[in-house]
């Protein structure tokens, strides 16, 4: 496990509040919404767990207000509100594509998250004579989305080095050695927040006849992706991640395997021609999106790419580094606080850098319980847990799990303010009130907390936890 030092742009104890990022970037969702603590009283929600899903973007919400009146199915109805929606769901496959730099010939495919993406494309390897044309290769590091459908077909990892450095020329050894298909890495971990060198790695990959597929499902929301310029070949994204929580992701790429592969949901307007034992499946985005299409999912999405398009793309990095400063700064001033990354080149402030996420331990306590406590006694929300990595946290020496802060347009440095005088407290006084474990999670214990009548059950015994330690 990595816990060194990590240099922060900005000098000077966390204490000197930064000039930026005082104010959300843009306007979402929920910005204001108050949490009852668990000893009385309310707070604002200080969500720090961007990195799950992102709140929707105002500008998305109202678009979605506008357009819904006109909701209708699409593609196979004459009618008005069909033509208009037909209109919308296909004209955003041209916004999604134009956000990433598509080729003019890459098909976007919409699906229901990054991990029916990535299903998807596990489904369309090619194959030859039968059997498949190569194997996929994948590291470690990686989230179980862009791991295990690769499990179902012939497949490779590799143990990520100490060093980016290190990590490519280990890639680069397995490529060399022939065989592989598909180079399939994220962009940008979403344990630790490192943006891994794509552009390198797409060349690589070609190199030696491979493609490559990258997992935005945590890049995409905070740096602009150009798949023309990197020459990236797929690319795989979740609108709940992007600001557009209505059930839509995406996957864009070369339409060879696409058109050739096993139609990802065998259905209504998948097909050319229909038998009683027979079809003939059609090509394009269609092969793969049978039944009814999420098309206010679709739209939200593609209303999202349209917002982060027209940022600022200094003022959008400047506003996300200067919370990740400030708490990396802040967390490492604190006894007993550890700060997790993969690879060295962060501890030195190199490499291609990070995105909005945080990781980290607090030594003493298990990471559910000081989540459990942040959340009742601060109105802190962050994650808990191993963040669907598993072999990597194992590797780090984190097999109980850790804690993630994550981060966007909408946060502020005051949500790292309030995540570090939690911890501060914690450091300093301990807990403040009694936690059990309810359903394989830390809960406060006889929790009196009165919620909306529309969320029935008490959280943290409303789902048990989805992955138990063996
Ligand atoms: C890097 C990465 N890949 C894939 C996924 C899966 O995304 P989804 O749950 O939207 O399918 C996540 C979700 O946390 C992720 O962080």
């Amino acid at each position: 496990m990595s816990t060194a030092t990590i240099p922060t742009p900005t000098a000077g104890r966390c204490d000197a509040r930064p000039a930026t990022a005082l104010r959300p970037l843009s306007a979402v969702s929920g910005a204001e919404i108050q949490a009852p603590l668990i000893q009385g009283g309310q707070v604002r929600y200080a969500n720090l767990d961007y990195g799950a899903s992102a709140p929707a973007l105002s500008v998305v919400s109202a678009y979605l207000n506008e357009i819904l009146p006109f909701y209708a199915s699409v593609h196979r109805g004459a009618g008005y509100a069909s033509q208009l929606s037909t209109s919308v769901y296909e004209n955003a496959r041209n916004i999604v594509r134009r956000f990433v730099g598509g080729r003019d010939d890459d098909a976007v495919i919409f699906t229901r998250n990054t991990t029916d993406s990535l299903n998807l494309l596990a489904g369309c390897l090619p194959a030859a004579d039968g059997s498949p044309a190569g194997e996929v290769l994948y590291l470690d590091i990686e989230h179980h989305a862009n791991l295990l459908p690769w499990q179902n077909v012939p497949h490779r990892s590799v143990v990520a080095a100490p060093t980016l450095a290190g990590t490519v020329e280990r890639l680069r050894a397995e490529l060399a050695g022939g065989g592989v298909s598909l180079l399939a890495v994220t962009g940008a971990s979403n344990v630790t927040g490192e943006i891994l060198p794509i552009r390198e790695l797409a060349a690589l990959a070609h190199e030696f006849g491979a493609r490559i597929v990258v997992d935005a499902a945590q890049l995409a929301p905070h740096r602009r992706i150009d798949l023309t310029v990197d020459d990236v070949d797929y690319l795989a994204f979740s609108g709940h991640k992007l600001y557009a929580p209505f059930g839509a992701g995406v996957l864009v790429g070369r339409p060879d395997w696409l058109d050739a592969g096993t139609p990802h949901l065998a259905g209504g307007g998948a097909v050319r021609d229909a038998r009683l034992d027979s079809v003939s499946w059609t090509t394009g985005p269609a092969r793969h999106e049978g039944g009814s299409p999420n098309v206010l999912g679709a739209a939200a999405l593609a209303r999202a790419t349209q917002v982060l398009e027209a940022l600022d793309e200094q003022e959008w990095h400047a506003h996300e580094d200067a919370i990740r400063s400030y708490l990396v700064q802040g967390l490492q001033e604190l006894d007993g606080v550890s700060v997790h990354h993969i690879f060295e080149e962060t501890a030195r402030g190199e490499g291609p850098g990070t995105i909005g996420v945080v990781n980290f331990s607090v030594a003493g306590y298990d990471a559910g319980l000081v989540a459990a406590y942040l959340s009742a006694e601060h109105g802190v929300g962050l994650r808990d847990g191993r963040f669907c990595a598993h072999p990597l946290l194992k590797r780090l020496g984190l097999p109980a799990g850790s804690l993630r802060a994550s981060f966007g347009l909408g946060s502020r440095i005051e949500d790292a303010e309030r995540l570090l005088a939690g911890l501060r407290d914690l450091r300093r006084q301990g807990l403040g009130w009694d936690y059990v474990v309810d359903a394989g999670r830390w809960v406060p214990a006889n929790d009196t907390r009165s919620y909306p009548h529309w969320a029935p059950n008490t959280p943290g015994t409303a789902g048990a936890a989805p992955c138990t330690v063996e």
